[in-house]
């Protein structure tokens, strides 16, 4: 459902770049999409699951892209080999393991997606941009703007799709799947 909702922008920004990083590729669907729409760009995948970048070379090997590849890496380690032109990531800044139980990661991991803010920033070429997929409240795409602003990261646009799920307990809370783009803050 993520992937459904966010492929057609993070395609249509990921055209005309050359270095592409897939941050949390999981199954490494979206990379081997976008390696297989434009051959001309590298795309590199990582996840911090084995099992996912696994699964991501079967595929990748059977497709045939040439121009993807993976490794299993997580976000506070990752080294990019060269500055990229775009990164994304979807559904994955903060992982479910990180804080359990929490509906809301980024109001209640806000260290850690600054960190990660910060280290995307550095990974960023000149023109580059930054893609974070996310699904959360109105309050929370706030903060993550607010949170990236103050890592030197300019806003751009936002997409936001379907509301997926809201609970009752100190008051409703809408989750949307949102797509915020960003570069860097020139
Ligand atoms: C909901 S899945 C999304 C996968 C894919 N990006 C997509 O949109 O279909 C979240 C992915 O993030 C990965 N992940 C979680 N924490 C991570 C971290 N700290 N570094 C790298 N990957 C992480 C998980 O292993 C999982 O594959």
């Amino acid at each position: 459902m993520a992937s459904i909702f966010s492929i057609r922008f993070i395609r249509d920004a990921a055209r005309g770049r050359k270095r592409i990083l897939d941050a949390g590729c999981g199954n490494g669907v979206q990379a081997l999409y976008l390696a297989r729409l434009y051959p001309e760009a590298l795309i590199h995948g990582y996840d911090i699951s084995p099992e996912a970048i696994e699964r991501a070379n079967r595929y990748k090997q059977s497709r045939e892209v040439p121009n993807a590849c993976f490794s299993v890496s997580s976000h506070d380690s990752f080294e990019p080999p060269d500055k990229m032109d775009m990164i994304y990531a979807s559904g994955s800044l903060v992982g479910e393991h990180e804080i359990p139980g929490t509906e809301e990661p980024l109001l209640e991991g806000e260290e850690i997606v600054k960190r990660r803010l910060s280290r995307f920033r550095e990974m960023l070429s000149h023109e580059g941009i930054l893609a974070i997929l996310w699904c959360a409240a109105d309050d929370a795409n706030n903060r993550l703007r607010k949170l990236a602003e103050g890592c030197d990261l300019a806003y751009r646009d936002a997409r936001t799709g379907d509301v997926v799920s809201y609970k009752e307990d100190s008051g409703k809370i809408i989750c949307r799947y949102a797509l915020v783009f960003w570069a860097l803050n020139k």
